[in-house]
């Protein structure tokens, strides 16, 4: 997907060009898993894999959207507004309107195409993509005059309060804010962040989908996402300045773990580890050393499964793997229950653990498994070209300019 075929798209349903096409990424997240809604720290950064949204604006109040992807059609005069069951993408867009207006805001109707190359369900956080594109389109065409902040807190306003997914504001953040070439630490307690910079000669990354998509993936995140409050509230009752697991120390768990039952214990300990794990990555990004940084996120994975229970057979396999062919790091990634793997690993290895990874993959489980070289690109924006990480490459309309030699920005 790219602005020509979205604005094609477009102007086919719609039988105009589009006044605005935006293009809103999807996300990857180096270390710092299920730490975003215990208020602590994350390492995420957007990539070149994009929701294109194209729109333009309609004076009857009524929405009228088309999901190219799937060639289906939404419109507010038949649909009406509420929570869609058959067409489960429209709430997407829906809740950030919903946000939108309950914050006052005036909203006029609006045409929309919308199709992209993020996998679904694979943990590169297409919805966060769709809801932060949507908060753009709003913004500009309703000329609201929103901040970043406010296009985050609304696309993430739309999940929690109208799709029903308790997630935290990494994903959102990580589409808004992104920067090419580098990675964001975010604090979600104060939601200071600072730039990164994730550029090797040596080393890429590299993200394996497993292919698996459990069903049980939003009740089980949410029922962690309690898990981690009934800890705190638990840990309140010592120490009631506690706000959320950012507060606690693994002393603290240790000294009052017989008020924890066991699930709770393990939940809470692979928070606090995870945000150690962050800092770490972190000093390790400042030294250059990827190895240490690999190492963390092996240590991330092994929390993932063991402490926090989100992983299944086809991504510790993935995992295994990729540290049996010497990649330098790999670990599920996002909310769990299968989704990408992502792995760092020397670039000079890329096709050789493409090929070896797909074959033991395909001879486990009997399934295909899908690789994506990713590159860290800026976050949403009006589309045409944009940059990635290493600054050598523009794309406009599909095509890959060198700009180098050309000398673009
Ligand atoms: C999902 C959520 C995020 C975050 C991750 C886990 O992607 O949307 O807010 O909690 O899971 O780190």
């Amino acid at each position: 997907m790219d602005k020509p075929t979205i604005s094609a798209a477009f102007s086919a349903c719609f039988a105009a060009a589009p006044a605005l096409v935006v293009r809103a990424p999807g996300r990857i997240n180096l270390i710092g898993e299920h730490t975003d809604y215990n208020g602590g720290l994350v390492l995420p950064a957007a990539i070149d894999k994009a929701i294109w949204l194209a729109a333009t604006p309609r004076n009857d109040g009524r929405f009228v959207f088309f999901a190219a992807d799937l060639a289906e059609y939404f419109d507010s005069d038949t649909d009406g507004m509420g929570l869609q069951a058959s067409k489960k993408w429209a709430n997407y867009l829906l809740g950030v309107i919903s946000e939108a207006r309950r914050d006052g805001l005036a909203l006029g109707g609006m045409n929309l195409a919308f199709g992209g190359d993020i996998p679904l369900g694979a943990g590169l956080s297409s919805s966060a993509a769709l809801e932060s594109g949507m908060a753009y389109a709003l913004d500009h065409l309703n000329a609201l005059g929103l901040g970043k902040m406010d296009l985050v807190r609304l696309a993430q306003r739309g999940e929690n309060n109208f799709v029903g997914m308790q997630c935290g504001i990494m994903d959102m953040f990580a589409s808004v804010m992104g920067k090419a070439g580098q990675v964001l630490r975010l604090d979600c307690r104060d939601l200071a962040f600072e730039y990164f910079p994730f550029q090797s000669e040596d080393y890429c990354l590299l993200l394996l989908d497993s292919g698996v998509k459990h069903q049980l993936v939003d009740s089980e995140y949410n029922t962690r996402r309690s898990e981690c409050e009934a800890g705190v509230e638990a840990l309140r009752r010592h120490a009631p300045g506690i706000g959320a697991l950012r507060d606690v120390s693994l002393d603290m768990l240790a000294r009052h773990a017989a008020d924890l039952p066991p699930v709770v214990q393990r939940r809470c300990r692979y928070v606090v580890e995870e945000m150690a794990r962050v800092e770490a990555a972190c000093a390790a990004l400042q030294a250059g050393d990827f190895e240490a940084l690999g190492g963390i996120m092996y240590a991330g994975h092994a929390g993932l499964d063991a402490q926090y229970e989100v992983c299944v057979a086809e991504t510790n396999f993935l995992v295994e793997q990729a540290r049996r062919l010497g990649a330098a790091g790999a670990r599920q990634m996002g909310g769990g229950f299968g989704g990408c793997t992502i792995n760092l690993l020397k670039k000079k290895d890329l096709d050789m653990v493409t090929e070896k990874m797909s074959a033991a993959y395909k001879q486990a489980f009997g399934l295909g498994l899908v690789a994506y070289p990713v590159r860290i690109a800026d976050g949403v924006e009006e589309g045409g070209g944009w940059k990635v990480e290493g600054g050598g490459w523009k794309v406009e309309g599909g095509t890959y300019v060198l700009c180098h030699f050309l000398g673009c920005p």
